[in-house]
């Protein structure tokens, strides 16, 4: 049996960046600190190229959109993301917002709404909902606050650096000399293993400098089983397996991660084919994450919605009756079902604080290579 913790709180022995941030002209620059502006902040723009569900080779019946995955486009200008880095890399967010779990070491977490206005205003703001939008062909909403700009780093020393860099150009002469293609570092070891996210979509942003970088991108797999990389920004990663991989070249690899969901109160939270799918779950979250926070949010905007639901039905059955006419006994039982299943999946999800295992992310939601029984196992879970 599990060891029972009561509850999640940021890992307080680590409090202080152990190391210094590849890109510190930050301070040297004449940044601004007026508010998050689209029109000075935002450097989308043209849509990038997308991949549907349907090439990847998903069934149509999966997913919240048809839109998979888009190819990676520029979103922010250079100010914006110093902007962010510096909220984001400052002792208050480190000493108060940093988790860590069996797979990665370091996450930061819950900060926007209380350490980083400009964060927050950036994905609360509308043009950036509406880009986002766009290429994931869905209206989407940040899935929570807690939600907003995940971000997970991995950092290395100067000398690992280096050690890997000639380790990597020794195994590419190598596979060149034995006439052996492909991607020298891709057998290496990911920061975060194959795994699907809890929540709909998400947009990854890279913050750090990408410039002579190496990897880092995040790699699919696609429905086929075929591998992809080098194309993740909007991402419908609640269904498509992904990995980061690991980044040569540099010291760090910091992503900004935000998780979005339909802003439609009417859009089916699950997809179902020869399993149910639910579109958010708290499967990859609930261990990284003050728990109380995490279970307001949730209940909060999921309340809000069936609120939206039940106000929709109630006034259809009112204007029917006004008219003299009754609605369909079928119609309105398949509404308070759709109901039941939504409450009881909430309820679910919503693990007893003293049943939650800080740290420790469910082994069945990561998901090895090549292995169509974890996948099932996983969606299952
Ligand atoms: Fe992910």
């Amino acid at each position: 049996m599990a060891t029972r913790v009561a509850m999640s709180q940021p890992v307080a022995a680590q409090t202080k960046p152990n190391f210094t941030p590849i890109i510190s002209q930050a301070h040297s620059l004449d940044i601004n600190y007026d508010d998050f502006t689209p029109a000075k902040h935002l450097a989308f723009k043209e849509m990038p190229k997308v991949h549907t569900m349907k090439e990847l080779g998903f069934p149509e019946t999966i997913g919240v959109s048809p839109i998979a995955v888009s190819e990676p486009f520029r979103l922010f200008t250079e100010e914006a993301v110093m902007r962010m880095r510096r909220e984001v890399l400052s002792p208050e967010v480190f000493e108060n917002c940093q988790y860590s779990s069996n797979l990665a070491h370091c996450y930061l977490r819950g900060f926007a709404n209380k350490y980083a206005p400009f964060v927050y205003d950036v994905w609360k703001n509308p043009e950036t909902l509406a880009i986002v939008s766009k290429i994931a062909g869905i209206d989407l909403v940040p899935e929570m606050d807690l939600e907003i700009a995940h971000i997970n780093i991995s950092v290395k020393t100067e000398e690992e650096k280096r050690e890997e860099l000639e380790a990597a150009a020794e195994r590419a002469n190598y596979e060149a000399d034995e006439g052996i293609t492909g991607c020298p570092w891709e057998d290496d070891k990911p920061i975060v293993g194959w795994h699907t996210d809890s929540y709909p979509f998400v947009c990854v942003t890279m913050l750090s400098d990408c410039a002579d970088m190496i990897g880092g991108e995040t790699a699919l797999r696609t429905g086929n089983g075929d591998i992809m990389k080098g194309c993740a920004v909007v991402l419908q990663g609640r269904y498509i397996e992904h990995e980061a991989l690991r980044t040569l070249g540099k010291t760090e690899r910091i992503t900004m991660v935000t998780s979005f969901r339909p802003r439609d109160p009417l859009q089916k939270d699950e997809a179902v084919t020869d399993v149910c799918v639910c579109s958010t779950v708290l499967t990859t979250v609930r261990p990284i994450s003050n728990i109380n926070e995490l279970y307001n949010q949730f209940a909060e905007y999921r309340l809000q919605i069936l609120e939206e639901r039940i106000r929709m039905q109630l006034r259809e059955i009112r204007d029917l009756s006004a008219a003299g006419r009754r609605v369909a006994t079928k119609k309105l039982k398949r509404f308070f079902e759709e109901q039941e299943c939504f409450l009881a999946h909430m309820n679910r999800e919503m693990v007893d604080d003293e049943d939650v295992v800080v740290g420790n992310i469910h082994q069945e939601h990561i998901i090895s290579k090549n292995s169509s029984q974890s996948r099932k196992r996983q969606r299952l879970a």
